[in-house]
């Protein structure tokens, strides 16, 4: 039995999905996770992307223990001694290498010649060598790519000190046949000591069956994403490649992951949580809906027997009913080791703002169950890197009779301001108390709502993603009062625009052509 490497680049691939913009903290949070879920490989960034990629991976390659820790680079030589620079601490330390082989890419975007790209190919890999041994080559748009061009490409790579070739679907164009016989085509063709992997877009829908085709043709690595965030339509779901080698082991009879299953669940809702994006609720495995069954004949059928309908146990990916954990008289020492043991390592700061919610909450809510605490501690995650306002005091006044006000007291550093707004409901006068009282105005382009768990004392979690002149980011709330939850969650997206402005965050390399 083989096993399949599962890399993860939720923090590089997935955080290129618009209006996700997460802080070292949240990266942080979500790569302790990926360890703990025993991913092979945590792509943790782009380091010549943006000051805030290159410290993400500096942080996480210095504390995250277990996987690889992978970083991007292109194949200029400033790129590569960024991405070491920034992944060197590492116990395991990867530089993943990217240059495009198709004719539109090179042509077009590169304005490269086939040989100059070979010669780029040959330094970039060389270079990064002479850092580490672990080098990943992908070249990029590999699918479209003229597969003997590409080919050669992948042995020079292989000549310079490659140890992994990656053949991306940069667009989502293959089909699982085809996409197959390519993966056992570069197998074939390129000779030395390499493993093959996967990469593929979801803009088909066919990710993942592309990446198992992958598989199934010999590749031992699998590039996902958790919840199959990515560019545009995403990347291969981890959680679905997971599974479906886990659970028909019948037909991958050769192969097998690392990955401790029951971790997905919460992987999801905390990377959910973090970006923003909602996890639909039939989604595959980790979707609320995943195992519930509507019609009586099916409740029926797996009341007599759960296999008449269930092709996986729920608690095989930690799908079961929230436990309630936590209750009113429950005390701090109870609160920090409960999130320990859940795996949410909060500290100073934000371990002190946890507390106090979790104990304005419990006067409100009889059963604190796990999802309320993931909620809680999610939205603390950073508390003091990325929190430059917090909510003092928030006063609303609505109904039907008059327009809706709201009185609004910020806390910053060392002073408070306070603004007083009006709108044509609740939700719209706290949007304008916080602009004013931040000075920070800008469009909500979306708002969501949902409930953490069930019953009228259920926590609303609000996200939203704002626009202020070009900067993006999205931000998340949760409480009791859904109004309240959508002003913290307003308040948190203005803060990252804050900080993105301040530090210069904003990316410089993916506006430009060449990013991947
Ligand atoms: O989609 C792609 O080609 C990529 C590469 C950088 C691997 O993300
Ligand atoms: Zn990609």
């Amino acid at each position: 039995m083989d096993q399949v490497m599962i890399f993860d680049t939720t923090l590089r691939d997935g955080e290129q999905s618009p209006g996700i913009s997460l802080d070292v903290a949240e990266k942080l949070e979500i790569a302790d996770q990926l360890a703990r879920l025993g991913v092979d490989v945590i792509e943790a960034g782009f380091p010549i992307a943006s000051r805030g990629d290159f410290e993400a991976v500096e942080a996480i390659a210095k504390s995250v223990s277990g996987p690889v820790i992978a970083a991007l680079s292109r194949t200029g030589f400033k790129d590569v001694d960024r991405a070491w620079e920034a992944v060197r601490h590492a116990e395991k330390a990867r530089i993943h290498v990217f240059i495009a082989t198709s004719k539109i890419h090179m042509e077009k975007k590169l304005r490269m010649t086939p040989d100059q790209v070979k010669a780029e190919a040959a330094a970039g890999v060389a270079r990064a060598r002479g850092y580490t041994a672990d080098i990943e080559f992908s070249p990029e748009d590999g699918y479209r790519s003229d597969p003997e061009f590409m080919c050669d490409v992948c042995q020079i790579a292989v000549d310079n000190g490659a140890t992994t070739l990656n053949i991306p679907d940069t667009v989502g164009f293959a089909v699982p046949e085809e996409y197959g016989k390519l993966i056992a085509y570069v197998i074939d063709t390129v000779s030395g000591d390499y493993a093959v992997s996967t990469h593929c877009h979801n803009d088909l829908g066919l990710a993942v069956a592309n990446s198992l085709a992958g598989v199934a043709n010999g590749a031992r690595q699998i590039e996902c994403a958790m919840n199959g965030l990515g560019e545009r339509a995403g990347n291969a779901a981890l959680e679905e490649v997971v599974m479906a080698i886990k659970t028909r082991s019948d037909y991958f009879d050769r192969v097998h992951t690392g990955v401790r299953t029951e971790e997905l669940s919460r992987t999801s809702r905390l990377v959910s949580r973090l970006t923003g994006y909602h996890v639909q609720f039939n989604k595959a495995i980790v979707g609320r809906n995943a195992f519930a069954h509507e019609a009586g004949i099916h409740q029926h059928g797996v009341l007599e027997d759960r296999e008449t309908y269930e092709i996986i146990d729920a608690s095989t990916v930690g799908q079961e009913a929230a436990q309630i954990v936590l209750g009113k008289h429950s005390g701090r020492h109870a609160f920090a080791d409960t999130l320990e043991k859940m795996g949410l390592h909060l500290q100073g700061d934000a371990l002190n703002a946890a507390f106090v919610r979790f104990k304005e909450l419990a006067d409100l809510k009889v059963d604190i169950t796990e999802a309320d605490l993931e909620a809680i501690a999610a939205d603390e995650v950073g508390a003091g890197v990325v929190h430059r306002f917090t909510i003092a005091e928030l006063e609303l006044h609505g109904g039907t009779a008059a327009r809706p006000t709201a009185r609004v007291v910020l806390a910053h550093g060392d002073g408070k301001s306070e603004a007083h707004g009006t709108g044509d409901g609740m939700i719209d006068a706290a949007v304008d108390a916080i602009a004013k009282a931040t000075g920070v105005v800008g469009t909500l382009e979306d708002f969501r709502v949902a409930s953490v768990t069930g019953g009228s004392d259920a926590l609303g979690a609000v996200v939203v993603q704002l626009e202020v002149a070009g900067v993006r980011a999205s931000g998340r709330g949760v409480a009791t009062d859904v109004v309240e939850a959508s002003a913290r969650a307003y308040l948190n997206a203005v803060n990252k625009v804050v900080r993105i402005r301040e530090r210069g965050e904003a990316s410089t390399v993916r506006e430009t052509e060449v990013g991947p």
